[in-house]
């Protein structure tokens, strides 16, 4: 460790870091110690191509880029006075040349640095009085992304990222000098699993998602944590949204998870809130029932079997959360119906963030006690599922299916009972991903029909069936605590107490 002071404060930083990656390792880049950047981005290598950063070191008669220059014991650097103000508006200028200012039409206004920093650093008119250069308009790079070439301030971060985290490389700046353009390389197109990350971390409206393009302006968002569950790494986002609509997610950095980045599966997958959902209860395939009848049909099924000692079991799913799947097993527990079984469907991984669980719990339904299990669950009279994943053919021999679920599937054509559920985004709790992180997330939006958590619904069963100790109104908090004070792997993992970058099990 080396001691540096930045603006008259002393910090104790890493060696062999740079002086804006050691700000970025204090946690302190762009909220106690305000440098702009544009080509610097803390998970890339560094381009020193913007010269924004520019700081004045004591000792050396140049000002020096933040980006690259080495921290050095007893380094004193001063982020904030007039020289370093100076050369921050002439660098400004430059960027501005060519760039045209169209901000009232631009889809990035609103979270746009070169916005931001014209505002702090920019001069009021143009010196130039030639035109700016001609570039490309609403150019196509690939399925997902938009390139306005005029607004491109040729920072390299896409061309970066594409080669060092999906290494692609499909984009590069050609020419030089003036003439310097970001294009694709011939016979390319920009279509990798994470091609959407360059529209976050191009600082300007040069890229932007088809997805999201026009859509509506980024100040009518508000920006809610969540968790990511198409697969078991469980990537951090921000799920945005306005009057009970998600628009977007976005990356939410997790240095121990995801850096600063998600997969474009995933970060499509907001879609899935509103497609496909399943919105009626329904007993034996009458879709017009309410939940209090499907309910009490539940619970008769269950009273039933248990008073003629018949089978009943459990099928758990992957995307429950942890608390969910708790009051799960409380409930087999009560019933005596023996663990509960879980399956979880498995696809294609890489070694950046896509895990071959599609699932963001399987984990969690593991510590929790389910057993992994292919097979048929045999023949029961009551099998009680959360659904999800499960397949019809699990369920061929069950007499009475109980179904609790978020999407319409086949598995409905022959549940005795169907009980809508709500997704992820609709409810609060933990999932524990594939490295046994449990993280939290948080309601996003309110189901735009009658629907409960899993958790929930389970209590409500339960009291139907008439299992004492059962009639309180279901918390999710409550439940956290139970769950954290009865399992010594979640011990203080209570959800009042996680923080937004979550904790490993014990
Ligand atoms: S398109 Fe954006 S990220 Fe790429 S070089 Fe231009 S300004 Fe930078
Ligand atoms: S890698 Fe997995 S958890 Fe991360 S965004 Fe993609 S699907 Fe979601
Ligand atoms: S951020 Fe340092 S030169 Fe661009």
């Amino acid at each position: 460790m080396v001691t540096i002071t930045i603006d008259g404060k002393e910090y104790e930083v890493a060696e062999r870091r740079t002086i804006l990656q050691a700000i970025d390792d204090l946690g302190l880049l762009m909220t106690e110690v305000d440098i702009p950047h544009y080509c610097f981005h803390p998970k890339l290598a560094v381009d020193g191509s913007c010269r924004l950063c520019q700081v004045e070191v004591e000792g050396l008669p140049k000002l020096q880029i933040a980006c690259d220059t080495p921290v050095r014991d007893g380094m004193i650097v001063k982020t904030a006075n007039q020289r370093v103000k100076d050369a921050r508006k002439g660098v400004m200028e430059l960027l501005l040349i060519n760039h045209p200012l169209d901000c009232p039409i631009c889809d990035q206004a609103g979270e746009c640095k070169l916005q931001d920093y014209s505002f702090d650093y920019g001069i009021e008119s143009a010196r130039t009085q030639e035109p700016r250069r001609p570039a490309k308009k609403n150019a196509d790079l690939g399925p997902t992304i938009v390139f306005d070439q005029e607004r491109c301030i040729l920072c390299r971060r896409c061309v970066r990222f594409c080669r060092e985290v999906p290494k692609t490389g499909e984009l590069g700046v050609f020419h030089r000098g003036d003439e310097s353009v970001l294009e694709l390389f011939p016979g390319t197109q920009l279509d990798n699993p994470y091609s959407m990350n360059v529209a976050d971390i191009c600082p300007v409206g040069a890229l932007t998602t088809k997805d999201f393009r026009f859509k509506i302006r980024v100040w009518f968002l508000d920006d809610q944590e969540s968790v990511c569950d198409q697969c078991s790494n469980g990537c951090n986002i921000y799920a945005s949204r306005s009057n009970n609509k998600v628009y977007r997610y976005l990356p939410r950095r997790n240095d121990a998870v995801n850096d600063t980045w998600i997969c474009d599966h995933g970060r499509m997958s907001y879609k899935q809130i509103l497609e496909n959902r399943l919105t009626e209860p329904g007993i034996k395939g009458q879709r017009d029932v309410g939940y209090r009848d499907a309910i009490q049909e539940a619970g008769r099924l269950i009273r039933e079997a248990r008073t003629s000692s018949r089978r009943i079991v459990g099928v758990a799913s992957p995307y429950a959360s942890n608390e969910d799947l708790f009051t799960f097993r409380k409930l087999l527990e009560a019933l005596g119906a023996g663990p509960g079984t879980f399956a979880v469907q498995r696809g294609e991984a890489d070694d950046v963030l896509i895990k071959a669980e599609k699932a963001p719990n399987a984990n969690g339904a593991r510590a929790l006690g389910f057993e992994e299990s292919y097979e048929s669950v045999g023949a029961a009279d009551v099998a009680i599922v959360l659904g999800h994943t499960t397949t019809a053919e699990y369920f061929r021999d069950v007499a009475n299916l109980i179904l609790i679920d978020t999407h319409v599937s086949s598995l409905m054509d022959q549940a005795a009972v169907v009980l809508p559920a709500r997704v992820t985004a609709e409810k609060e709790g933990t999932f524990t991903n594939h490295a046994n992180r449990v993280q939290r997330f948080l309601p996003v939006v309110e189901p735009k029909f009658e629907a409960w958590s899993d958790g929930d619904l389970l209590q409500q069963i339960a009291s139907a069936s008439g299992l004492g100790g059962w009639d309180s109104m279901y918390s999710v908090h409550e439940i956290s605590k139970e769950l954290t004070e009865s399992i010594a792997a979640f011990a203080d993992l209570q959800l009042g107490s996680l923080d937004d970058q979550g904790r490993e099990l014990s």
